[in-house]
């Protein structure tokens, strides 16, 4: 069975009264006990949020160093995460693929620094828009993903987000038939390699879209940017993934 997870990337977004929102979607996930849920706030809030938050919601970085320390001026390493009582880190997003140049081999680094500071992963792929015109998502994701993904394959500490880089921030989320198609791929490519994770999808999703997104069985949850900053935003989200346990 897997348990859907929603996560929230808060971004650069989240000074220290925003831990009270987080504080408040902690609350509500209570009433919600078959959902997992994930908060990634920006690092400056992580030892806060992860002491505010105790149990009930797991608490992320959005980003790491493959190195566990050194001279990195500006970096944060997994140990570092770790620490500050991260449980996982979201790597490969596409703004940092983007805006940060990050490859799949950095990622790979990335994957197992944070494996060996025992953080549960969210692996993010997805392709730009002109390769989805061009009739070719499905191949750069698949090949982005078995790329990124450690040699050994993945295993079940990695979350798979499928996030199309046009819906993300966009308001244009994709068709639920586009993510299920994507998702079935991603599954089969996952399957021949013994490997049964969770796939979330990312990209534009609110507590409207959110419910038939996840009706899709292999759905396993999503990776929320923009909806999960507040608790009015984000809850309905989790209540969408509530009751909804697949495989
Ligand atoms: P969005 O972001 O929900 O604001 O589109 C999703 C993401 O980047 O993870």
């Amino acid at each position: 069975m897997r348990t859907p997870l929603i996560a929230g990337n808060w971004k650069m977004n989240g000074l220290s009264a925003n831990v009270a929102e987080a504080i408040a979607i902690a609350d509500a996930a209570r009433e919600f006990a078959d959902v997992e849920v994930a908060i990634c706030p920006p690092v400056t809030l992580v030892a806060a949020t992860a002491q505010a938050l105790g149990e009930r919601v797991m608490v992320g970085g959005q980003d790491c160093h493959a190195a566990a320390g050194g001279a990195y001026t500006g970096s944060v390493s997994a140990p570092m995460l770790r620490d500050a009582g991260a449980q996982l880190v979201i790597v490969g997003h596409s703004e940092r693929r983007q805006g940060c140049g990050e490859s799949d081999a950095d990622i790979r680094e990335k994957i197992a620094a944070a494996r060996s500071a025992g953080l549960r992963l969210i692996l993010c792929v997805g392709e730009p828009l002109a390769v989805r015109d061009a009739g070719e998502a499905e191949a750069y994701v698949l090949r982005q993903l078995l790329a990124s993904l450690p040699e050994e394959g993945a295993a079940a500490d990695i979350d798979i987000a499928y996030e199309p880089i046009w819906a993300i921030g966009t308001g244009r989320v994709a068709a639920v038939e586009e993510v299920a198609a994507m998702h079935r791929a991603i599954r089969d490519a996952l399957g021949e390699r013994g490997r049964d994770n969770r796939i979330l999808y990312g990209g534009s999703v609110n507590g409207e879209n959110a419910g038939a997104l996840l009706a899709d069985e292999d759905v396993d949850g999503a990776l929320v940017g923009g909806a999960s900053l507040t608790a009015k935003a984000f809850v309905p989200i989790i209540a969408a993934a509530s009751g909804a346990a697949r495989g």
